[in-house]
């Protein structure tokens, strides 16, 4: 059992003892460290329930918990605090039983659930832009936290393919290239199997199409009809979609694995389709959709709401499906098909009132049970050094792609200021810089809280010292080297014995807290503190590093021991790396 779990059923059981409810002997981690190990603050809380003083109450329990073996020291401070001081050996025992650990103290969870992660979110034709990569990154490491912890995580991508972006683009194609046979109505086929688009192509009609319906409302009327045409089955459109579809997903899979992310399911929007029309029908006889101006709506404004949720729109008055028509059928895809019990929709958060909408009326209709889970992850924006969303210098969207391109070479360039990885192979370098670029991007992005917008800094992302990725990526390949070295010499990791140095008793405490860590990032479904965590441990480490002077060491035991700090910290921090996506090499 993870130790402050431990310690707080014994202090749980001191109040116990007493007649007080055994919740108030909680402990955390001591603010201040002079004071002790871990801290008790239940006795004010429990005073006012007792109606006793709160420094008698804490008299007691101290009193009780000091006949513990697992404590060393407690006293009671200020009105009623409890320091608690750990017993040396029973720290020793610990840490030795976490290095035996594969799972390093991490418990797994009782009840394995199935989780959708629906992350990435990337749409045909436009390329991938900063908002997706937040997506991504956070997505990302979410998924490898339920996984880690023992939920069967299922990763999709949900790929946009089925909006009005795709009618307008077949408009703008019929405009360029009317001979094509796409467009010819009594063409029966076959068509040709060469795309008649790259998706650069894709990419420069686009926006030239997007601006023009925005000002023509004939060309909006246009690409609308077109998306709902491809949406019936028109052939043409069908097979031009197609091609769309497959030239966008070619580079977004590529993107995507240079990030080092993988899918397991890799739907989209049409995926669905054809539960859309049984699935409105039902709806329909179970009287929760009405007509509206031409369009089928559910309503899903709620009695207490303090502002206006409009309807979900599931039908257009011209046949269309929109967004919202889809999200809602794939709830009742992964329920019903994929045994989802719980969904998490990683998401840029302007799009918390579309999932608002879409989770009430999944609730509503009965299409997402009131036991399976539903939520929207949201993230805020990477801004500019102006504080605006960040946008390349002719004020465009940054494309992903970009971005890596860019961080890469930034760490490429620090590489070769700190002469890191100076006479490696190429090939060596090269992937050295492309992990130091991601790990750059990805921490940069992961030690923020997910809600708040945050500046991306490519200088100081990238910098080797500091709250960086490449700091904590340096420091972990730096243990890796201690560890080789001591080898080399023949000395090996050996059983952990109690602490005799104040930096090194400080450092198996920080390691014992892994377990928390990990819980608290599943509960708020945010990788921050797993990234605060990954570097307050590798600074800790450094001070014990400072401290203790492992070759130099002349009692064997004590010098196996160290190693084997060493050797948890290293296991601990590229755990902790690799639950955020980002890997560290083995040698820099
Ligand atoms: N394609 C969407 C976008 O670019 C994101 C998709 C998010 N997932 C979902 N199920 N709606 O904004």
């Amino acid at each position: 059992m993870p130790l402050r779990a431990h310690l707080s059923d014994i202090v749980g059981d001191a109040f116990a003892s007493l007649g007080l409810d055994r919740r108030f002997g909680e402990v955390v981690p001591a603010s201040r460290p002079q004071f002790g190990d871990f801290q008790c603050n239940g006795a004010m809380a429990a005073a006012r329930e007792a109606g006793r003083p709160p420094r008698e109450i804490a008299a007691d329990v101290a009193g009780i918990v000091a006949r513990a073996p697992e404590v060393a020291g407690v006293d009671v401070a200020g009105p009623g605090f409890i320091n608690i001081t750990v017993a040396d050996d029973t720290l020793g025992n610990l840490l030795d039983g976490l290095c035996a650990d594969a799972r390093l103290g991490v418990p797994t969870v009782d009840r394995p659930q199935v989780v959708v992660v629906d992350y990435g979110g990337p749409n045909v034709a436009k390329p991938m832009h900063v908002g997706h990569l937040r997506s991504t990154i956070i997505g990302d490491s979410v998924a490898r936290i339920f996984g880690f912890v023992g939920h069967r995580v299922i990763r999709d991508p949900h790929f946009g393919d089925w909006g009005l972006q795709m009618g307008m683009l077949i408009v703008e194609l019929e405009r360029r290239r009317p001979d094509l046979p796409y467009f010819d109505p009594d063409y029966t086929g076959p068509y040709p199997q060469e795309p008649p688009v790259t998706l650069d192509d894709l990419q420069e009609m686009y926006p030239e199409v997007a601006a023009r319906c925005a000002d023509d409302p004939e060309w909006a009327a246009k690409a609308r009809r077109a998306t709902v045409e491809l949406q019936q089955g028109r052939p043409g459109y069908r097979a031009l979609w197609e091609h769309m579809v497959k030239v966008s997903q070619e580079s977004q899979r590529r993107d995507f694995a240079d990030l080092g992310v993988t899918f397991d399911v890799w739907y989209s929007e049409s995926t669905v389709h054809d539960r859309v029309g049984p699935m409105i029908e039902r709806l329909r006889r179970g009287g929760f959709v009405e007509e509206s101006d031409g369009a089928l709506i559910v309503r899903v404004d709620l009695p207490d709401d303090t502002r206006e949720l409009p309807p979900l729109i599931l039908v257009t008055s011209d046949g269309g499906y929109l967004y919202g028509t889809t999200d809602l059928a794939t709830i009742e895809m992964r329920v019903e098909d994929m045994g989802a019990e719980l969904v998490l929709y990683v998401v840029d958060a302007r799009q918390s009132d579309h999932f608002e909408q879409v989770f009430r009326a999944a609730r509503k209709t009965g299409i997402a049970p009131p036991d399976v889970g539903l939520e929207h992850i949201a993230f805020g924006t990477m801004n500019g050094p102006d504080g605006k969303p960040f946008k390349t210098r002719e004020g465009g969207v940054v494309r992903l792609r970009d971005l890596i391109e860019m961080v890469t070479a930034a760490a490429d360039k620090r590489l070769t200021e700190a002469e890191i990885a100076r006479d490696y192979p190429p090939e060596e370098r090269e992937r050295i810089a492309q992990q130091v670029g991601l790990a750059a991007l990805k921490f940069g992005d992961l030690i923020n809280n997910r809600v708040s917008d945050y500046v991306f800094d490519l200088e100081r992302f990238t910098s080797f010292e500091g709250k960086t990725g490449p700091y904590l990526q340096y420091g972990a390949v730096r243990i890796k080297s201690i560890l080789r070295n001591a080898a080399d010499r023949g000395f090996e990791p050996g059983p952990i014995v109690a602490p005799t140095v104040d930096a090194e008793r400080t450092l198996m405490l920080w390691l014992t807290r892994l377990p928390d860590v990990v819980t608290r990032a599943l509960e708020l479904r945010a990788p921050n503190g797993i990234a605060e965590f990954a570097y307050e441990l590798t600074s800790v480490f450094n001070r014990f590093y400072e401290r203790c002077h492992i070759i130099g060491e002349t009692d064997p035991g004590r010098r196996a021991s160290w190693l084997s700090l060493v050797r948890l910290t290293l296991d601990e921090i590229s755990l902790l790396l690799g639950l955020l996506g980002i890997d560290v090499p083995d040698r820099m």
